[in-house]
């Protein structure tokens, strides 16, 4: 598997990373099942297969994410990754708070040590947060306890929020979202050559945008694939998009079966920086301007959003409102939606508390969106 350097640190990645927050599960649509065997045997699978950075976090799962991957690291797994969580910090009250938590996740995980330690999802309004609670003085504690080995971020905000955090710290990672489509939302490309100027190393998350790059694409988006003299699958242009640049260190896939994993192994192993010739570039601009026109709500499933205290299936209802777009089937689209009425969890149940929007990453308009819905599907 391709390594990459990890910022200035005396340290490698595989360029595939598996990301814990989308484990197999047992019943569809059901997050709070997973099917743990499954899941331990993607886990391991993928670690024999090259990849060393496992990345997951105190909520994914319900929680369950992080007790499956210490149970996965187990039998000497642990020894051969780099092991990724994040601290939850709109759970923090007070600064023994941020140890508390530390201490549950190394429990949880069954380590003495987390290699890259993430506050998640800053943006302005959490990162304030942390500063006053004095995350910087507990990530050094941290540190110097042996209980983390690097102080890091993931991000949800514009770049002006972006350079503010690189800036204020001497992080060594930070975890971004960034895919063709997504060039220039959040830190964007503009954040990846800042931070790595920065000399922190660089992890993407979304890089499929949660799958949408690389499933059931529209057609017309396939025809621009298929123009190209090699074949190649949607999720290979998508990975190859992100591989072009020197600066990515890892990219994080949420894979959920062996054969995701083996086909993204191959992809990325191969994948070399600055390889793109100038003809392929095109066609990715072209594949974009495509899914720009289609993609009415630009929702990738992270879930941040759910449980809705009324029960309101925010991400399903926003995938199925997108894909009557961009399969171009609205009726497919109403059908399904009136499955989900009869379970009421549809859009109709909204009471317009605002807690999905708190917790949204990509700061989407969740409520003016399910009123949308209503009146369309409904
Ligand atoms: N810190 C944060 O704020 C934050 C936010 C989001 C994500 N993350 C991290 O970043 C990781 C990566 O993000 P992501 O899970 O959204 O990654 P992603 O790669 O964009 O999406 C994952 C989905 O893509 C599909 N997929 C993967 N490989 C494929 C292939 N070869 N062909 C077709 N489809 C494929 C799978 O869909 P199916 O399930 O349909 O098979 C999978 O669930 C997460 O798992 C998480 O660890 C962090």
């Amino acid at each position: 598997m391709q390594k990459r350097a990890l910022g200035k640190l005396n340290a490698n990645s595989s360029l595939l990373g598996l990301g814990c927050m989308r484990f197999p599960m047992k019943g569809e649509g059901d997050n709070s099942q997973v099917d743990e065997k499954k899941a331990i045997d993607l886990i391991r699978h993928s670690i024999d297969s090259g990849v060393n950075y496992i990345d997951t976090a105190y909520p994914y799962h319900g929680g369950d994410s992080e007790p499956i991957v210490g149970k996965a690291l187990k039998d000497g797994y642990r020894e051969k990754v780099y092991l990724a969580t994040k601290s939850p910090v709109w759970k923090m009250e007070k600064e023994e708070d941020f140890e508390k938590y530390l201490d549950e996740q190394l429990e949880k995980l069954q380590t003495d040590y987390i290699d890259f330690y993430l506050l998640h999802a800053l943006d302005k309004d959490r990162w304030e947060k942390a500063k006053k609670l004095g995350a910087e003085k507990f990530l050094e504690k941290a540190i110097a306890q042996g209980k983390i080995k690097h102080a890091c971020f993931s991000f949800h905000d514009n770049f002006e929020i972006f350079k503010e955090i690189v800036d204020a710290y001497p992080w060594s990672l930070c975890l971004i979202q960034l895919n063709y489509l997504d060039e220039n939302y959040q830190a964007g490309v503009e954040g990846l050559k800042y931070a790595y100027e920065k000399g922190l190393a660089i992890a993407i998350m979304e890089p499929l945008r949660g799958g949408k790059l690389a499933k059931n694409v529209p057609t017309d988006v396939q025809k621009v694939w298929d123009k190209y003299d090699v074949k190649r699958t949607p999720a290979e242009w998508a990975f190859k998009w992100l591989a072009n640049f020197p600066e990515v260190s890892v990219i994080l896939s949420g894979m959920n079966s062996k054969e995701e994993v083996n086909e993204n192994v191959k992809i990325l192993d191969k994948a070399k920086p600055n390889s793109l010739s100038k003809e392929e570039k095109q066609l990715i601009e072209e594949a974009k301007s495509i899914f720009e026109d289609k993609i009415k709500i630009t929702c990738t499933e992270c879930n941040y959003c759910i449980p809705c205290p009324h029960d309101v299936m925010i991400p399903t209802l926003f995938n199925v409102y997108n894909s009557g777009y961009m399969f171009e089937n609205v009726q497919g689209s109403k059908d399904t939606y009136l499955r989900i009425k009869k379970m009421e969890k549809d859009a109709s149940k909204c009471v317009e508390c605002g807690l999905c929007e708190k917790e949204c990453p990509q700061n989407l308009p969740i409520i003016e969106h399910l009123k949308k819905i209503e009146e369309e599907l409904g």
